[in-house]
């Protein structure tokens, strides 16, 4: 298989999955998701992400309250909450552009995570939590952004196909080549 085929298989591999077996994430296959996270690329390889590992039921379902729509992350082996360090800014403000770039390059790290999660047979889900709340019960300061939360634990025998909106539109509904105005 190509490298192309082998990736294209894994991505359409992966789907959101919401709920897990009680069996425990290990360390090592911990280290090798955050591992994908860690080398991901950024703007200005400003690498401004940290990632709160949270396994502690408690502090989990404390975070469960303020997700939008993640009544199940407590069911998850880990919950990593994605957050972007906007005090990584480059020396002169006037190298980046666009600062939300940071944020940007925190989802293109959650999404190598979410990946490599599936290459490891582990199930994902991208959980959205309510800023504020959720900045609270991490005591974060205010420099530090959470972009998101990825649920990841060992899928259920039978549940590995769990989502149901993985359809996509067809890609020329979404591709246009030399526009002009
Ligand atoms: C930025 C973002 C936020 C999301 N937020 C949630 C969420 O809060 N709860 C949830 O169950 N799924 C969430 N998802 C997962 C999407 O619903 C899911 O990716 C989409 O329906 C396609 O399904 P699939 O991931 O199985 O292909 C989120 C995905 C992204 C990229």
């Amino acid at each position: 298989m190509s490298a192309y085929d082998q990736l294209i298989a894994l991505m359409n591999k992966r789907r959101s999955i919401h709920y897990f077996s009680n069996e425990p994430l290990d360390e090592s296959t911990l280290t090798k998701i955050l591992e994908t996270g860690r080398i991901a690329p950024s703007v200005e390889n400003t690498q401004p992400w940290h990632f709160h590992v949270i396994r502690d039921s408690a502090l989990k379902t404390k975070l469960m309250d303020t997700s939008c729509y993640g009544n199940f992350v407590a069911g998850a082996g880990a919950f990593i909450v994605i957050v972007c360090d906007k005090s990584a800014a480059v020396v002169s403000p006037d190298t980046l552009w666009n600062p939300r770039e940071m944020e940007y390059s925190c989802s293109v790290a959650c999404h190598a995570m979410m990946l490599a999660a599936t290459a490891l047979n582990i199930g994902s889900c991208w959980v959205s939590l309510h800023h504020g709340p959720a900045h609270d019960v991490l005591k974060l300061k205010d420099q530090q952004i959470i972009v998101g939360g990825l649920m990841l634990g060992h899928m259920k025998k039978g549940d590995e196909d769990a989502s149901l909106e993985h359809q996509r539109k067809p890609l020329k509904s979404m591709v246009t080549y030399d526009k002009h105005s």
